[in-house]
C-alpha cells in the first residue's frame, strides 16, 4: 500500500476519535509487513491521564491480533500543522514496531516521513536490559 493511501486511512480513523476533554481528534493507521492495516483513534476518559493515543490504539490492536512485523504508521489530526507522535508513543513505536516509517500528515493530507530513530534518538530499550 502506498503512503498516500495509508495517510488517508489515518484521516478516516480519526472519525472514531473520542476526545471529550481535549477536543483534539487523532487517527492512526498501522501497516504490517504483510499489507494489513490496523486503524486507531485517541480515546480519553474522565481521569485524563489514562488517555490512549491513536498510535497506541492501532499498535495494541495489531499486537493483540498476533501481528508482530510492521512497515509504517500514519498519523492524522485536524490541525493544519504536521502531527508527530507524543513521547510515550515514540517509545512504544520503538519497542513494538522497531525502525519503521512514521507518516506525519497535515491538514491537507500532505505528509512527511520520519524513521523511528529520527524521532527517538538514543532510545532506551530491550538491548539495554540484556547487558
Ligand atoms: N494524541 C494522539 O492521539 N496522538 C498524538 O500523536 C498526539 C496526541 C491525543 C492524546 C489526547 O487525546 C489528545 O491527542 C490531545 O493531546
Amino acid at each position: 500500500m502506498d503512503y498516500k493511501t495509508l495517510a488517508h486511512k489515518a484521516v478516516e480513523a480519526k472519525a472514531n476519535a473520542l476526545p471529550p476533554y481535549s477536543n483534539f481528534k487523532v487517527g492512526a493507521a498501522l501497516l504490517t509487513t504483510d499489507g494489513d492495516v490496523y486503524p486507531g483513534c485517541n480515546i480519553e476518559n474522565s481521569t485524563y491521564g489514562l488517555t490512549m493515543c491513536a498510535e497506541r490504539t492501532a499498535i495494541f490492536k495489531a499486537i493483540s491480533e498476533g501481528k508482530r512485523k510492521f512497515k509504517a504508521i500514519a498519523i492524522a489530526s485536524d490541525s493544519p500543522d504536521y502531527i508527530t507522535p507524543c513521547g510515550a508513543c515514540r517509545q512504544i513505536i520503538y519497542d513494538l514496531c522497531g525502525e519503521i516509517d512514521i507518516i506525519c500528515t497535515n491538514g491537507n493530507e500532505d505528509y512527511k516521513i520520519f524513521k523511528t530513530s529520527e524521532l527517538l534518538p538514543l532510545a532506551f530499550g530491550d538491548k539495554d536490559l540484556k547487558k
